[in-house]
Order: structure tokens, then C-alpha cells, then sequence
């Protein structure tokens, strides 16, 4: 099986000392970036805005794998193009308007990407999945790191797996949310290709990133 890509969630990172710990993640063998944007509304927690992604931008050249848990959505996606991200992942719950809000993203030139709650179907993709660049799976519900896998989300990663193989495009799938090396071998075998993983990567500081990305992948 290949290894995944793994997008280490900064939400876990020291935020005093954000641009250092992009940069040690990165030389660590972070595959992407994974930057969880809460407003406090849409999810109960706050976060980080565009400010704080075009600050981290010179900090690594890889790609920013923005995951916007924000609601309304549309008002803010200018400023997270324009911030440096190059992935821009939405909620279809966001808006009444997931597949105008794709479009959106794609005319600003980033590709795209459909994050599902544990409770949202895989069927939320039949009529997006041919505009879209990723798939991510939420396996705990969106808000805080450090949470457990919620196991059933491993059927929706298996469904989702065969939704994107009848496509014959690429589009990434990722998942989202108390994966650590053990849950990440079962996301792995469901059919999943990128691993976010937030207190997974930075348990134990610095000098653990590298071996606990490693692990992640496969290679510990
Ligand atoms: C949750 C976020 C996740 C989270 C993952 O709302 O989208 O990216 O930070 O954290 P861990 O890996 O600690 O579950
Ligand atoms: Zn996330």
C-alpha cells in the first residue's frame, strides 16, 4: 500500500511560536500544511483567520491545506486565496450554496475540497464530486483537536473511496480528526490517501515531529 501523505493539523502547534513550528514540521517531512479556521459559530471554537495563513505563507513552501469551518463562507474565501492557500477545503453545511461556493474557489484559481461531518452522508457528494479536488472525511466532530476516531466514519471513507474511483479523476481523500498511527493504518486500508493529524504530530515537541510523521506514514 503507498504511504499517505500526512498534513499536520497546526491547530496542535505552540501558537506563540507558530512560523518555527511550520518550519519544523515542514522539515520533518510534512507532506501539506493542514489549517483549521474556526469562527466560533459554525463550530464552538476560534481560531485562526487570513492574517495569521499570509504570516505563516513565507514559513514553507508546501502546500497550505486550508480547512475553513467557518459560516457564511463565501465572504471569506478571497481573503484565504489571497492569504497563500492552495488547497480551500469547505462544509457543505456552511451554506445553502455548496456547489456555487466550489465554483468559487476554483475561479479563484485553488482547488477545492468537501469536508463531511461524522453525521453527513457520503450521497452529500453525488452532485459535487465531478467539480472537486478532495474529499475530506471528518472522524470526530469538528471543533477541538485531541478528540477520538469515531470508527464508523471508516465505512464513509470506504464508500467515498469507490465514489472517487468511478469518477477516474484524482481527487485526494483525506481524513480528519483522532488519527494517530494505529487509526491511520485502518484510515489507510478504507481507502484514504491524506492523513491530518494534529496532537499525532506535535506530542512530545521538536525533536519528535519527524519520527512521529513517520509513524504516521507507516515508517516508524
Ligand atoms: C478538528 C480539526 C482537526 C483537528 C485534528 O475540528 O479539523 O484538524 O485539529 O486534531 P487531532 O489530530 O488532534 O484529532
Ligand atoms: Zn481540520
Amino acid at each position: 500500500m503507498a504511504a499517505p501523505l500526512v498534513s499536520p493539523s497546526i491547530l496542535s502547534a505552540d501558537f506563540a511560536r507558530l512560523g518555527e513550528e511550520v518550519r519544523a514540521i515542514d522539515e520533518a517531512g510534512a507532506d501539506w500544511i493542514h489549517v483549521d479556521v474556526m469562527d466560533g459559530h459554525f463550530v464552538p471554537n476560534i481560531t485562526i483567520g487570513p492574517d495569521v495563513v499570509k504570516a505563516l505563507r513565507p514559513h514553507s513552501a508546501k502546500t497550505f491545506d486550508v480547512h475553513l469551518m467557518i459560516s457564511p463562507v463565501d465572504p471569506y474565501l478571497e481573503a484565504f486565496a489571497g492569504a497563500g492557500s492552495d488547497i480551500i477545503t469547505i462544509h457543505p453545511e456552511a451554506g445553502p450554496h455548496a456547489h456555487r461556493t466550489v465554483q468559487a474557489i476554483k475561479a479563484l484559481g485553488k482547488q477545492a475540497g468537501i469536508s463531511l461531518n461524522p453525521a453527513t452522508p457520503a450521497k452529500m457528494l453525488d452532485y459535487l464530486i465531478e467539480e472537486i479536488d478532495l474529499v475530506l472525511v471528518m472522524s470526530v466532530n469538528p471543533g477541538f483537536g485531541g478528540q477520538s476516531f469515531i470508527s464508523s466514519q471508516l465505512r464513509k471513507i470506504e464508500a467515498v473511496r469507490k465514489m472517487i474511483d468511478k469518477t477516474g479523476r484524482d481527487i485526494w481523500l483525506e481524513v480528519d480528526g483522532g488519527v494517530n498511527p494505529e487509526t491511520a493504518r485502518l484510515c489507510i486500508e478504507a481507502g484514504a490517501d491524506v492523513l491530518v493529524a494534529g496532537s499525532a504530530t506535535f506530542k512530545g515537541g521538536p525533536e519528535c515531529y519527524a519520527a512521529n510523521i513517520a509513524a504516521l506514514k507507516g515508517s516508524g
